[in-house]
């Protein structure tokens, strides 16, 4: 559907310097983009009077066209007023741009695979936390150059879905030694990475949480904490207590490590709530919250993130997106993808699931994905297409964002641009 229409060769510098000077400047136009997505509510005066199709979409511009300048995003408007001298155009040919998907919350560095637990749930069994420890002995068996190879191969499986940027959790290691090898083999990859080895207490500390959780906020902490932007806890029944899930929480803080936080995902807890009280900057599942707990949410700074990819997997009862966003809590959508829980790095069905089973319309799943995953990251250069922002943008193969849920399972990513730079 798109095509370069007008291009140059790459200036040929000798030198290196100057190569990466000409790269910093050079532009791209994309115009004959159908419907651009921006998430920059002050656009959103330009959608024209009587167009009702943007299903909730924010900023939406129809016929537009963006200027890309190095790795930002230099210009947005209509195509009439696009600028010229462009060293690069690319027709979009009417289709749709969305902001790079940024999924918050992965967990993909593992060894082993757990699909035997995964049908023996779909002919009755329920999901539990305890099979995160057979996970744990495939990756401590794993040994560091396969755990690199099969994270590429998932890093490679999201981006050709259409994420740009994305958190990497540790936390199927639990000894200092293989969660020092899952935070440093996250950050080859990614600038989020979340120490999680509050994640089930391991089978050699069993009846020994108190001792473990010492381990984690010691050792652990240590040798993983050069290498992370975030610390995580599982805050459940059968992993980790709300007084111990806040010790190592508190702990990480201490490293300069912000707080994140899994709770809420098989029944109500204090996991909100210690989020919340820890100004975490997510809380992640949110499956089963109290009034209290979309009430606190509401008057946070915390983003409740969901994770649809779970209840698909685990066939639980999906969260209740509406009651959050009636509510005025801020909501991520990410895919969690793991091996136990959901294995999936797609950040397409993660939409479909929230517009077909937990009442968001295509233009909230959309900004839930995009905007509000960079919410849930604390970051603003990201998750939305406005002058100044990193030019990470999506070319769908569609007219509109609606065909991510309109058109579930379909591979619908045309083109994508990364920091600028086209992923290929
Ligand atoms: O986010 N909830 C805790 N951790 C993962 C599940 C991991 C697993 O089952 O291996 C999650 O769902
Ligand atoms: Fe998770």
């Amino acid at each position: 559907m798109a095509d370069v229409i007008v291009g140059h060769d790459r200036d040929q510098h000798a030198d290196p310097a100057a190569a990466e000077a000409a790269d910093a400047e050079r532009t791209l136009l994309i115009t004959g983009i159908g419907e651009l997505v921006t998430n920059d509510a002050t656009l959103d005066a330009t959608v024209p009077i009587g167009r009702s199709d943007a299903g909730g979409a924010v900023g939406v511009l129809w016929n537009a066209a963006v200027l890309i300048e190095g790795e930002r995003i230099a210009w947005v408007g209509s195509v009439q007023r696009a600028p010229d001298g462009a060293d690069a155009v690319v027709d979009a040919g009417g289709a749709a741009v969305i902001p790079g998907f940024v999924d918050s919350h992965t967990h993909l560095v593992f060894g082993g695979d757990r699909s035997a637990e995964f049908t023996a749930r779909m002919s009755g069994h329920r999901y539990e936390a305890g099979g995160i420890r057979s996970t744990v002995a495939a990756t401590r068996a794993a040994g560091e150059e396969v755990l690199r190879t099969r994270l590429h191969r998932l890093v490679d499986e999201l981006r050709d879905q259409g994420t740009t940027t994305f958190e990497v959790k540790s936390g199927y290691g639990l000894d200092a030694a293989t969660e020092a090898i899952s935070v440093r083999l996250a950050r080859e990859v990614t600038p989020e990475v979340t120490f999680l080895g509050a994640h089930v207490v391991p089978p050699e500390f069993e009846g020994r949480a108190d001792e473990y959780v010492d381990l984690v906020c010691g050792e652990m902490l240590d040798a993983c904490a050069p290498h992370a932007r975030w610390i995580d806890a599982f805050c459940e029944t059968g992993a980790f207590t709300v007084e111990q899930s806040r010790r190592v929480l508190e702990a990480g803080s201490m490293r300069g490590l912000m707080p994140r936080v899994h709770g809420n995902q098989l029944g109500a807890g204090g996991g909100v709530a210690l989020a919340v009280e820890l100004s975490a900057a997510s809380v992640d599942h949110c499956t089963f919250l109290s009034d209290a707990d979309v009430a606190a949410l509401a008057g946070s700074e915390t983003v409740a993130t969901l994770l649809p990819g779970v209840e698909f997997s685990t066939k639980q009862p999906y969260p209740d997106a509406r009651r959050l966003l009636d509510a005025g809590v801020t909501v991520a959508l990410a895919s969690d993808c793991n091996p136990g829980s959901s294995f999936t790095s797609s950040m397409p069905l993660m939409v479909a699931l929230a517009v077909r089973e937990m009442g968001m319309t295509t233009g909230e799943a959309v900004w839930a994905a995009t905007a509000g995953g960079a919410r849930a990251l604390r970051r603003d250069d990201i998750g939305v297409i406005a002058p100044g922002r990193r030019a990470d943008l999506v070319v769908l193969r569609g007219p509109s964002h609606a065909y991510l849920a309109y058109r579930p399972g379909v591979p619908l990513i045309e083109r994508m641009w990364m920091g600028g730079v086209e992923h290929c």
